[in-house]
């Protein structure tokens, strides 16, 4: 017996149709519970998407996915990022987003803009091709023990906050379903919650992961004043950093509860919360992911993510690793899961970047006819322009 065909219990391990259920979250309409999460392909030019990444959203929504969440996307601020091949949505790029949405739409799912910062994180290259650039942070810490950039003043922090509502409003404008804003990975809003980045001794610092959420739930609290009641606000969490993945922003249940519970008050509607295999247990005695432990402190929706349908992780891929499609064995595992209520919604990154028709081909039994994840795949993406 194929660990591809059944399981011990006679269930095919890759019967997904548990997920293919519909979810109403305010007034967004999922046809199913698979995401596309933000993934940064280097496809923008001074921050507007092009053609090209238009039609790749789009082939993702035709091949099942029913939510895209757009890659990270700038706000409108000079500390947010200075390299133009990041998307960003200010005034001239909301157009070419616009028809990013309308072709996702179009295609029959719904869009998030992904709201983001990269607060102290150090790209390289940034002093010599733009020398005004200044790289704002809870406190010019890129890692412990690595300086980038400065702390931002409380008025900094406010024309920060401000931008983000900015990027809100501009998404909701454009007709897009919601957004997220990226808290997670060791950008600006992540930097606020790990200790290891967040030295600040004012109201934004502190001991307790409440004091360090509090710049995150302002933000969220300003964007959820701003927009309307049927735009979905998500807020992305993760205790790891690309720079460290041994990083916590909580050692122990209750302070998440504590995270999750604040930010749920500010107007979050889901958590996506980032794990780098979706399996791992968070903490003795569970054998829970982030996402399960999440879930137990809410009724918000939750998104699981982390090496969906294959055997290398996010960062290993990035870093050239090949990995191989796990096929049935760990999607039995995935809907067991879910079954039990550890989310709502699950993201499906790399496995989509590879296969446009993960979904659909998991859907119609068919993981064989799958196309493998390449560790090039995400720079030289095999994805061809169809008009
Ligand atoms: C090429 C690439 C770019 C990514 N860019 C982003 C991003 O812009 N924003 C974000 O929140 N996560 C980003 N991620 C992380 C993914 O959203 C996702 O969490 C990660 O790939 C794990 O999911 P997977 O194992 O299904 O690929 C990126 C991942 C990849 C592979």
């Amino acid at each position: 017996m194929s660990q591809l065909e059944e399981s011990p219990t006679g269930t095919a391990e890759y019967d997904i149709s548990p997920l293919l259920e519909p979810l109403k979250i305010r007034g967004l309409q999922l046809r199913n519970r698979f995401v596309m999460p933000g993934m940064q392909r280097y496809w923008c030019a001074d921050g507007a998407p092009d053609l090209r990444l238009r039609e790749y959203y789009r082939r993702r929504v035709r091949g099942g996915a029913s939510l895209v969440i757009s890659e990270s996307c700038a706000v409108d601020h000079p500390s947010a990022t200075k390299n133009p091949t990041f998307a960003r949505i200010s005034p001239d790029t909301r157009d070419a987003w616009r028809a990013c949405v309308e072709g996702v739409h179009e295609a029959g799912g719904a869009m998030f803009l992904q709201l983001w910062h990269q607060g102290a994180v150090n790209y390289g290259g940034d002093a010599e091709s733009n020398p005004d650039f200044v790289a704002l942070s809870p406190s010019g810490v890129s890692h412990p023990g690595e300086s980038f950039g400065r702390a931002a003043t409380e008025a900094e922090l406010d024309s920060i906050k401000a931008a983000f509502v900015r990027g809100a409003l501009d998404a909701e404008e454009i007709g897009a379903d919601g957004v997220e804003l990226h808290s997670a990975h060791g950008f600006l809003l992540d930097q606020f919650l790990w200790p290891g980045t967040n030295l600040r001794t004012d109201r934004y610092g502190g001991p307790s992961i409440a004091d360090r959420a509090t710049f995150v739930a302002e933000v969220a609290a300003a964007v959820r004043a701003a927009t309307g009641p049927d735009f979905v606000m998500s807020v992305r969490i993760s205790q790891w950093k690309e720079s460290d993945y041994d990083a916590r922003i909580v050692e122990q249940p209750d302070e998440l509860g504590q995270l999750i519970a604040g930010l749920r008050s500010a107007g979050a509607d889901i958590f996506h919360v980032s794990t780098r295999r979706f399996w791992t247990p968070e903490w003795d005695g569970s054998d829970r992911g982030l996402a399960g432990w999440a879930k137990s402190f809410t009724d918000a929706a939750v998104i699981a993510v982390g090496s969906v349908g294959l055997d290398v992780d996010v960062m290993a891929s990035l870093n050239g690793e090949e990995g191989q499609p796990t096929g049935g064995t760990r999607i039995g595992e995935l809907v067991r899961r879910f079954r039990r209520g550890d989310f709502d919604l699950v993201s499906v990154g790399r496995s989509q970047i590879g296969d446009p028709e993960w979904i659909a081909k998991m859907t119609d039994h068919r993981p064989a006819d799958i196309r493998a994840f390449r560790a090039g795949d995400p720079w030289l993406s095999h994805d061809v322009v169809s008009t």
